[in-house]
């Protein structure tokens, strides 16, 4: 079974699929963390983040790997674990470029694709339901005001001790902007699937967003 989060930035997709995943049984996707871990081995190749052929050989040279350690998942190139570094505002502000470029969305989608062959998963992300995955059982398209992401990003990045030097303001412009880069590229942008379910998140409760998907996973069963 496949199911599809989809969502601008810090809608709360990857905390709902994470605990559904967890519910259910099911492995967990994380496919924003593929195009920052490509950022972040653009940035470490002292590449500019629109070559498209150097990133892609980097890609290749280096392999990027979602893993499950202690039931957390990871992310490594090589073998370094690279999830703390790939959520600093330096890679968000890159990775709309890189996830722009054609061959490495098509590298990704081919990766992700495999995963969910494999076995049941709770994929969150951008274009998974117009894209990856687009037989998906479920589609959730999740909002929230950008006021309220923003804040959620502060929190975030509070619990994971990254230090920020950013204002909530400047929070909310960079995921404003952020989120404009991505449904305004050629290739695959963020956008609803006609039949993806929408679930504004701004005033809810993690848990009832949890429930409010677990209900429509149900249906669809
Ligand atoms: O989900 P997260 O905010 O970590 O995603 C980081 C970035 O990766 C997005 O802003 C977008 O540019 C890119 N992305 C994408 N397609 C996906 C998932 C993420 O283009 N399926």
């Amino acid at each position: 079974m496949q199911v599809a989060i989809d969502g601008p930035a810090s809608a709360g997709k990857s905390t709902v699929a994470k605990i559904i995943a967890q519910k259910l049984n099911f492995t967990y996707i994380d496919t924003g963390a593929m195009y920052r871990a490509s950022t972040w081995l653009a940035r470490e190749h002292k590449l500019s983040y629109g070559d498209e052929k150097g990133i892609l050989a980097a890609i290749e040279q280096e392999n990027i790997e979602l893993k499950s350690v202690a039931g957390q998942q990871k992310v490594f190139v090589g073998t370094k674990d690279i999830s703390q570094e790939i959520r600093t505002p330096d890679i968000s502000a890159h990775v709309s470029q890189v996830s722009a470029l054609a061959g490495v969305r098509e590298k990704m989608v081919k990766l992700q694709r495999q995963m969910a062959g494999k076995m049941n998963v709770v994929m969150d992300g951008r274009d998974i339901g117009t894209t990856v995955l687009p037989n998906a059982a479920v589609k959730i398209f999740l909002i929230a005001s950008a006021h309220s992401r923003a804040e959620r990003r502060m929190k975030d990045f509070k619990e994971r001790g990254i230090k920020v030097d950013q204002s909530l303001a400047e929070i909310e412009h960079d995921i404003a902007e952020r989120d404009y880069k991505d449904s305004h590229r050629k290739i695959s942008p963020l956008k609803k699937a006609q039949d993806a379910i929408e679930i504004d998140t701004t005033a809810m409760t993690i848990e009832q967003v949890v429930n409010a998907i677990l209900f429509e996973i149900k249906k669809s069963q």
